[in-house]
C-alpha cells in the first residue's frame, strides 16, 4: 500500500513519515521542497501514481485571509488528482473547534477545506487535533503587543506533535471513517496560565494579561472553544515532561 504524505517535510508530516516507514509502509513525503505543489499542481499526478492513501498535513504559508486561497485551491487540486489516481482514502489534519472559530480567516479556510473533503466522493477521515505543544511559543508571540501578551483565560488542552503523528498513523492505515476524529493532550490548562508558566520558566520578561475578549487568530473564545468533546483520543505525553526533555532538563 503506497501512502503519500502531503506536507511530508513539515512538523507533523516528517514525524508521520517516520512512523509509517517504521511500520514498513511505502511512504512518499511530498511538498514543494521535493517538487510537489498542491497550489500549482506541479508534480502532483506523478506523486499520486499508485497511491492508496493520501494524508494532507500541509499548511498555508500565511495565517491570515490568504489561507482561504491556499486551502481552497490546494484541496481542490489534491482531491481531483486523487480521483484521477484512484486513491481510496483521504486523511486530513484540522483543528478542534474549527466550526466554532468562524470569526477567524484561518479557521474559515479550514472549514472550506473540510467541506470540500466531505463533499468529494473520496472516502475520508478528518482528524481534529488541539494546539500542538510546539505551537505554544507561537501563540504567545501572536498575542504579544509591546511587553504584554493578552490571552483569554479559557480551557486549553494541547497535544505533543509526536502524539498527533502517532494518532494520524493509526487513522491512515485504518478504514476511512467518513467523519471527524478528535485528539487532544492528556491534561487541561487555562490558556493564559500555561503561556505564563512557559514564559516564566525561560525568564521571558513579557507580562501575560488575562483578557476574556482577547482574540485568538482573530476570533473571541468561549470557555470550551478549544477543547474536544468527551470521548476524544488522548495523547500520552504530558506538557511538563515534554518541556523538560526539550530543555534538556528531563
Ligand atoms: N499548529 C497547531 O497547533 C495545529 C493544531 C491542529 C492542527 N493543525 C494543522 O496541522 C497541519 C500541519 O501543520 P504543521 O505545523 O505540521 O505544518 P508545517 O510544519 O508548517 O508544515 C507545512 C507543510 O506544508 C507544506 N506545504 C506548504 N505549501 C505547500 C504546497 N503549495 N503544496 C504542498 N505542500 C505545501 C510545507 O512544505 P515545504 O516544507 O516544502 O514548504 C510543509 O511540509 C495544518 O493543516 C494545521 O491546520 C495545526
Amino acid at each position: 500500500m503506497k501512502i503519500v504524505v502531503m506536507g511530508g517535510s513539515g512538523l507533523i508530516g516528517s514525524k508521520l513519515v517516520t512512523k509509517l516507514r517504521e511500520r514498513r509502509h511505502e511512504t512518499l513525503a511530498a511538498s514543494p521542497a521535493s517538487g510537489v505543489n498542491t497550489v500549482t499542481g506541479q508534480g502532483l499526478a506523478a506523486a499520486l501514481e499508485g497511491a492508496s492513501v493520501v494524508v494532507d498535513v500541509s499548511n498555508s504559508p500565511s495565517f491570515d485571509d490568504a489561507a482561504l486561497e491556499f486551502f481552497q485551491t490546494s484541496t481542490r487540486n489534491l482531491l481531483a488528482a486523487e480521483s484521477a489516481a484512484g486513491v481510496g482514502h483521504h486523511v486530513a489534519l484540522s483543528v478542534v473547534g474549527t466550526d466554532r472559530l468562524s470569526e477567524s480567516g484561518y479557521f474559515r479556510a479550514k472549514m472550506v477545506q473540510e467541506k470540500l473533503i466531505e463533499d468529494s466522493p473520496i472516502p475520508y477521515s478528518i482528524v481534529h487535533a488541539t494546539q500542538f505543544f510546539e505551537f505554544v511559543d507561537g501563540i504567545a508571540d501572536l498575542a504579544t503587543s509591546g511587553n504584554e501578551v493578552r490571552l483569554a483565560p479559557v480551557l486549553f488542552q494541547p497535544i505533543a506533535a509526536e502524539d498527533v503523528a502517532g494518532a494520524l498513523a493509526d487513522v491512515t492505515i485504518a478504514p476511512p471513517v467518513n467523519g471527524i476524529i478528535e485528539i487532544a493532550g492528556p491534561e487541561q490548562f487555562r490558556l493564559n496560565e500555561l503561556v505564563e508558566t512557559t514564559l516564566r520558566e525561560r525568564h521571558d520578561p513579557r507580562d501575560v494579561i488575562a483578557d476574556p475578549h482577547a482574540p485568538y487568530s482573530g476570533a473571541e473564545l468561549q470557555e470550551r472553544t478549544l477543547v474536544p468533546a468527551a470521548g476524544a483520543r488522548l495523547g500520552e505525553t504530558r506538557f511538563g515532561d515534554w518541556q523538560r526533555s526539550r530543555n534538556g532538563t528531563g
